[in-house]
């Protein structure tokens, strides 16, 4: 018998060289919830980086939902939702958030990601062309491919450029303007109300992502749409579930006959099994909260404004941040690597980020505060950044 080579031995060598770059991750193992103060890897540290904006994977009412759902429907939905996977609860959860949006309809697919990947490329030909903000999340870049539709790239939040583009495009074709409503390694808000005015203009179907806006901006966190006064103008809105929301899934906002099509094309919806019910359910506890308890979205504010002024004072460089994602960027990837470690062995969670996710000489590490965190809990961050940042050169 001849021996076999392993046909994938080349990954092992793209591992090694992630390991002479600095760039080689473990994943950090959480012990317990996911709660501002956490344990993972066994040390106890200040938890800034999870997506759990409002606390709300840890709220009772989302809790009790989920065990309610559980305990009266069963741990699983059985089918895609297309089949016999649509349970009460999914319909229910659509209506919830279709209200809550302002939109006729909405449709939930199993993440964030596949909302975005699976929407923009139900919508878009061979065709058609997307325009599309650079630092669109690898969801919308993987949904523009799978499209088959042309990619046209504007330099980040630059409306300008992209109405060059848009320009000269043909006016017949069809064109999708896309931008995120957070941008979520630089934490800066799209340029939602310039890009509006462009669809407009040129008649393109209007999108946005607002994966890190959803329970952050806007009236009891309706997104960047609200924020800005935008109901109407955009046609495809993306949210998510997984985020603030505390639990998982995605999903489109829009009108009854662009959720229809999706119910239809959609593949993430038509070829993967729907949620548990107990997903459902606990989304439509989050829900009541963001409507009945504004108050903790304002305390994710205070505790943004304290956090990065404090980091700012301390010399770091936070980019352009506007929201609780603050980035502490550093350059080199295998530094914010090196930071994210010292920091962590002094009892602060900043996950480090390099190239690919972010630009080369953009490595940073990225920090998200949560409306739970208590201002010593911040305080005693801020006293690390300060040390560590000192110790490797930083400030
Ligand atoms: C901008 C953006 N869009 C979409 C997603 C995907 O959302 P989910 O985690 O629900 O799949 C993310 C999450 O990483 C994101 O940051």
């Amino acid at each position: 018998m001849p021996v076999r080579t392993d046909p994938l031995s080349y990954l092992a060598s793209e591992i090694d060289s992630l390991k002479s770059q600095g760039l080689y991750r473990h994943l950090r193992i959480l012990d317990g919830e996911q709660k501002p103060k956490s344990t993972f890897d066994h040390r106890q540290v200040v938890n800034l980086s999870s997506n759990n904006y409002l606390g709300l994977t840890t709220h009772p009412a989302l809790r009790e939902a989920a065990l309610d759902a559980t305990r009266r429907l069963g741990v699983g939905s059985g089918s895609v939702r297309t089949i016999a996977g649509t349970m009460d609860v999914h319909m229910e959860l659509e209506r919830r958030l279709a209200a809550f949006k302002k939109t006729e309809a909405v449709v939930v697919f199993q993440s964030g990601f596949a909302a975005n990947a699976g929407t923009v490329a139900a919508v878009l030909t061979k065709d058609d062309v997307v325009v599309s903000d650079e630092l669109n999340h690898a969801s919308i870049i993987d949904g523009c491919r799978l499209s088959r539709a042309a990619i046209k790239v504007f330099p980040h939040k630059n409306a300008a450029a992209a109405r060059t583009i848009l320009r000269d495009l043909p006016s017949a074709q069809r064109k999708l303007l896309i931008t995120d409503g957070v941008f979520s390694m630089d934490g800066d808000v799209g340029a939602v109300p310039e890009l509006c005015a462009l669809a407009e203009e040129f008649g393109c179907i209007m999108m946005v992502d607002d994966a890190h806006a959803s329970g952050v901006f806007g009236a009891n966190g309706r997104g960047t749409i609200d924020h800005f006064g935008m109901h109407g103008r955009v046609d495809i809105q993306v949210g998510t579930l997984s985020k603030a929301v505390g639990a998982l899934g995605g999903y489109v906002a829009g009108s009854r006959t662009l959720i229809e099509f999706l119910y239809h094309r959609a593949r993430p919806f038509l070829f993967s099994t729907s949620h548990p019910p107990a997903v459902a359910a606990a989304c439509i506890a989050a829900i009541d909260v963001l409507e009945k308890e504004p108050q903790i979205i304002q305390r994710l504010w205070d505790n943004t404004k304290f956090f990065k002024a404090g980091l700012q004072k301390l010399g770091f460089n936070t980019g352009l941040s506007e929201s609780p994602i603050t980035p502490v960027i550093v350059g080199e990837g295998s530094l914010a690597m090196t930071l994210s470690d010292r920091l962590f062995a002094e009892g602060v969670f900043a996950q480090g980020i390099a190239f690919p996710t972010v630009a080369r000489d953009k490595a940073r590490v990225r920090t998200i505060v949560t409306a739970t965190h208590t201002r010593d809990e911040l305080q005693f961050a801020l006293d690390v950044f300060g040390r560590v940042g000192r110790e490797l050169g930083i400030v």
